[in-house]
């Protein structure tokens, strides 16, 4: 476990024109993309994607709205098939799966706009999630004959409390998701991504719509996240302190197109960003 998280990580220099955090770099990348592209009719949404995440990389990617982020994400989890190039998940290409194929490869994620089971409960949201990461049907289905049904359901059941706790959410196991406030459903949409045991969690836009205190939590939880599981965490955001503070390799989208990678450093610093920013109103 990383004792100080915050302390200014290195990122050394990698094939591909990439870069990795240093203590990641005795293990293969959790995540690399090489000159991935999306077309949507005429439109270049994304173009020349290549970046290469660390096992347990904090990494951000952000640019101006529109700049093709989400596609970004949406390309990850199969939601959308690539024009162009390829996807490498621990080190298996993820061309042709489906997304619920690519989340059991190890890649979850959050949405933009919160998409939970508003009318199921809190519990059930989170089993879900955990139900994706069993094997297959199989495996559920001899569980469930070697010890009957009530016994795998009470299993799943303290798992899932084991995950809401994460949050201090245990208590409201019960009650009905979209009855929640708007930070705990965010936060309900992260522990059910984690109950998928991904090696690589997305999270797009997570502080939107936080006040500052709730988006200091947040960047607190990331951390936590991160530092609990060893997973990478990948994130879309706007709030530069978030971004600044904890990502260490940063990516800058622009007109589906990278136009800067590095630490925050390099980014803050970067010509073309500040272009990128500045020369457009958001
Ligand atoms: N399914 C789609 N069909 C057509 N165009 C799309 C689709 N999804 C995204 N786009 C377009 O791709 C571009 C990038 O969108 P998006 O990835 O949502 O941007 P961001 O998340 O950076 O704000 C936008 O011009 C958007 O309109
Ligand atoms: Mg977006």
């Amino acid at each position: 476990m990383n004792k100080s998280p915050n302390k200014k990580p290195k990122l050394v220099p990698y094939p591909s024109n990439s870069f990795v955090t240093e203590r990641d770099l005795d293990k293969p990348p959790v995540l690399e993309t090489v000159h991935l592209g999306i077309d949507f009719g005429g439109l270049n949404a994304v173009d020349d994607f290549s970046i290469l995440v660390g096992r347990t990389e904090i990494s951000g990617l952000i640019g101006p709205n529109g700049a093709g982020k989400t596609t970004v994400f949406n390309l990850l989890t199969n939601v959308y098939q690539p024009t162009r190039g390829n996807i490498m998940l621990d080190g298996y290409s993820t061309a042709g799966k489906t997304v619920a194929q690519v989340n059991k490869m190890g890649i979850a994620r959050t949405f933009q706009n919160i998409r939970l089971f508003s009318n199921m409960s809190v519990i059930e949201n989170v089993m879900v999630g955990l139900h994706n990461r069993m094997p297959g049907e199989s495996l559920l289905s001899s569980i469930t004959h070697l010890f009957g049904f009530s016994k795998a359901e009470k299993e799943a059941r303290e798992m899932a409390i084991d995950l809401l706790s994460f949050f201090n959410m245990q208590d409201l196991a019960s009650a009905n998701a979209g009855s929640l406030p708007y930070g705990a459903q965010r936060r309900l949409e992260i522990v059910r991504a984690l109950a998928t045991n991904p090696k690589i969690l997305l999270l797009d836009e997570p502080a939107a719509g936080m006040n500052p205190s709730e988006t200091h939590e947040l960047m607190e939880n990331i951390l936590r996240i991160r530092d609990t599981y060893n997973i990478a965490i990948m994130l879309i955001e706007h709030d530069m302190n978030l971004v600044m503070n904890i990502c260490e390799g940063i990516c800058v989208l622009d007109h589906g197109k990278v136009i800067a990678k590095g630490t925050p450093d390099d980014i803050r610093n970067d010509p073309k960003v500040i272009e990128a920013y500045l020369g457009k109103k958001r």
